[in-house]
């Protein structure tokens, strides 16, 4: 049975002995009978306001506790005819605090339990007994420093009723009278005690209450951090974190919160805070700890030692005060650092507990998010090496076309300085001839420059840059690059290309990639005689309103397998001396960019491979 249900059984019982007639033993006189009569009354009555309250606090839901409890206490005291009703909570029962009732016009009063004022008082509820006293004289030897405390307080009477439901002190229930002493009959105390019950299994409830509904709050920000970092890329990682950070802070009520990520050799990569007050350069010991795996806290600037001087002067700035680093692991490893400060200096040690471990599990989960995206950007990396690699082996196969465009300049360089090296030679020199010759050499010199230049790009080894782009215009670098070795190759190509295409974003070089790919793929697989002409044509057209088709249509040999697909596998490749990298490459370069790449045959022979690339949005182009 709960100590609750024993209160409620045994004021239930005392009501029922008190509303019994009792039976007369001798004949009395007539006034003592009544005044026995009032006494009972009374007795009777305040059963009924106790049994009531108590019952009553059972259906009260948690939120309202407080004020019911104060409501009790107003009851009761009044009832008692003193002049303050008190239940003083511990620091360690949902956050401390006090519920008080008291007659206007009289001034706080200090906690009983504080020993400094009250040392006595203090021992005798730490010990579980009650302390009463009718007067402070009444008060012994030993309590000579709370009679003073008493006096100065002006509490005349007093009794205090150690809070618990079965387990730690959880506070103290006391009423005092300032106006008159009143006496404290031990009937009285036992009814009080009763009550005292019933508030402290209140007072417990709430706490389990609260701290269940706080677990869950905690337990729903936990599932939707963990849910946005999960669907997390590299590239919404700062926006993302920026707002989880926001998050946990108003969960935690403290008013600062970063995240700095270490770099493999041990330096500080980045840090991201709600605040910009985080910059890991001013907290060396701090950071020095975290990297070692420590947990740094501390709620008082002095309690920092030595070494700390940096960090205490860069506190000193920010005006923080607590603080919480937590190291964050991964893999046996500290991929960085959580730190949370400011707000609520005055946790209590169960609190103190409590928050660690929510700063532990808050920890895993950001951890996780930091090692994902690193992982994702070395995948990022090693794809973009891979596509340079892709690059330089295309353009290795156009050394036709490379040769012919840079030759064809410089050719004509030679030719025209040989000529003006003629004219020079004349008696009379035709200067308006010269300066012509000399314009065309610049002239193709320029064009020289330009092919150098546009080929230096296409191979240099870039950061991926995605800007809005005109998909005619890609497409046209790449038919200009190619178009020698067309011709050497006896392919007729064309260019079908959509008036007033809308823009896409995406990265230049890497969709010039993807077009060369589809191009020397067309042109290779019309390397064996076909049966009619070959004809390469590469057309863009509008898919729908979000979206814009590029096609490569050959007139070749046609894709060789029944899963037409098979061909973008990597190292899938039919020719001696391929890579069977090119469409594999080529498709995560289209994936990347939010399209599709796919292939098929022609109805009339040879294949057609095409991608089609999300339109950009009005703001972004
Ligand atoms: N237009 C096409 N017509 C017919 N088959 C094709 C066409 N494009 C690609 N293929 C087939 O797909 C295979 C893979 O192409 P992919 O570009 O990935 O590699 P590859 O051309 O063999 O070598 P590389 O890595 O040098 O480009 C080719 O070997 C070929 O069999
Ligand atoms: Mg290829």
């Amino acid at each position: 049975m709960s100590n609750f249900d024993q209160t409620v059984r045994v004021l239930a019982r005392n009501v029922a002995r008190a509303m019994s007639p009792r039976p007369s033993a001798s004949p009395r006189h007539r006034a003592d009978r009544r005044q026995e009569k009032l006494r009972l009354e009374e007795r009777l009555r305040f059963e009924t306001l106790l049994s009531e309250l108590s019952a009553g606090l059972i259906h009260v839901p948690a939120g309202a506790i407080d004020a019911a409890l104060e409501r009790a206490l107003q009851q009761v005291a009044t009832f008692l005819g003193v002049d303050r009703g008190t239940v003083d909570i511990h620091q360690e029962v949902g956050r401390g605090g006090r519920i008080s009732w008291m007659l206007p016009g009289l001034g706080e009063w200090p906690h009983v339990m504080d020993a400094e004022q009250f040392p006595w008082t203090a021992k005798q509820l730490g010990r579980g007994d009650i302390v009463r006293f009718s007067e402070i004289d009444d008060l012994p030897e030993e309590a000579a420093t709370d009679r003073a405390s008493y006096e100065r307080v002006g509490t005349r009477s007093k009794v205090a009723l150690p809070l618990s439901a079965g387990g730690p002190m959880l506070g103290v229930l006391s009423f005092s009278s300032v106006r008159s002493r009143r006496a404290w009959p031990a009937e009285l105390v036992e009814r009080l005690r009763l009550l005292s019950e019933a508030f402290a299994s209140t007072l417990e409830r709430k706490r389990v209450e609260l701290s269940l509904a706080e677990r869950l709050r905690f337990e729903r920000l936990l599932s939707s951090l963990s849910t946005s970092f999960n669907q997390l890329s590299a590239g919404d990682f700062n926006r993302e974190v920026q707002h989880a950070l926001h998050r946990v802070v108003d969960f935690l009520g403290v008013a600062h919160g970063s995240l700095i990520e270490f770099s493999r050799d041990g330096g500080t990569a980045h840090s991201w805070a709600i605040e910009e007050w985080m910059d890991v350069g001013e907290f060396p010991w701090m950071t020095a700890r975290l990297q070692r795996g420590d947990v740094v806290s501390f709620s008082e600037l002095e309690t920092l030692p030595d070494e700390a001087a940096v960090d205490r002067q860069s506190y000193l700035a920010h005006r923080v005060k607590p603080h919480v680093a937590m190291p964050l692991m991964a893999g046996g490893t500290v991929v960085g650092g959580l730190v949370f400060s400011g707000g609520d200096a005055e946790r209590s040690r169960a609190d103190e507990l409590a928050l660690m471990q929510q700063l532990q599990i808050l920890g895993e989960v950001f951890a996780h998010a930091l090692s994902r995206k690193q992982g994702e950007l070395e995948t990022q990396r090693l794809r973009q090496e891979l596509t340079h690699i892709g690059r330089v082996s295309a353009m290795g196969e156009l050394t036709a076309s490379l040769a012919h465009e840079l030759n064809q300049p410089l050719s004509a360089i030679l030719n025209n300085t040989e000529t003006v090296q003629g004219l020079l030679e004349a008696d009379v020199v035709d200067l308006e001839a010269v300066r012509e010759i000399l314009a065309d050499i610049v002239a193709e010199d320029k064009r020289a420059a330009a092919v150098i230049h546009r080929l230096r790009i296409l191979l240099k080894k870039g950061e991926i840059e995605f800007v809005p782009l005109d998909v005619n215009e890609v497409v046209g670098e790449v038919a200009w690059l190619v178009k020698s070795d067309v011709l050497l190759r006896n392919v007729s190509m064309s260019l079908e290309l959509a008036p007033d295409l809308p823009s896409v974003r995406g990265d230049r070089v890497q969709l010039q990639q993807v077009v060369l790919n589809l191009v020397l793929n067309g042109l290779e697989a019309m390397r064996p005689p076909p049966a009619g002409p070959r004809t390469l044509v590469i057309r863009t057209a509008r898919d729908d309103a979000a979206s814009v088709t590029v096609a490569v249509q050959d007139s070749g040999i046609g894709i060789n397998e029944t899963d037409p697909d098979r061909i973008f596998e990597a190292l899938y490749t039919t020719k001696p001396d391929g890579l069977g990298m090119g469409l594999a490459i080529a498709r995560t370069i289209v994936d990347a960019h939010g399209g599709r790449l796919v292939a098929g045959n022609n109805e009339q022979g040879g294949a057609t491979v095409h991608f089609t690339l999300p339109v950009g949005r009005k703001d972004e182009c």
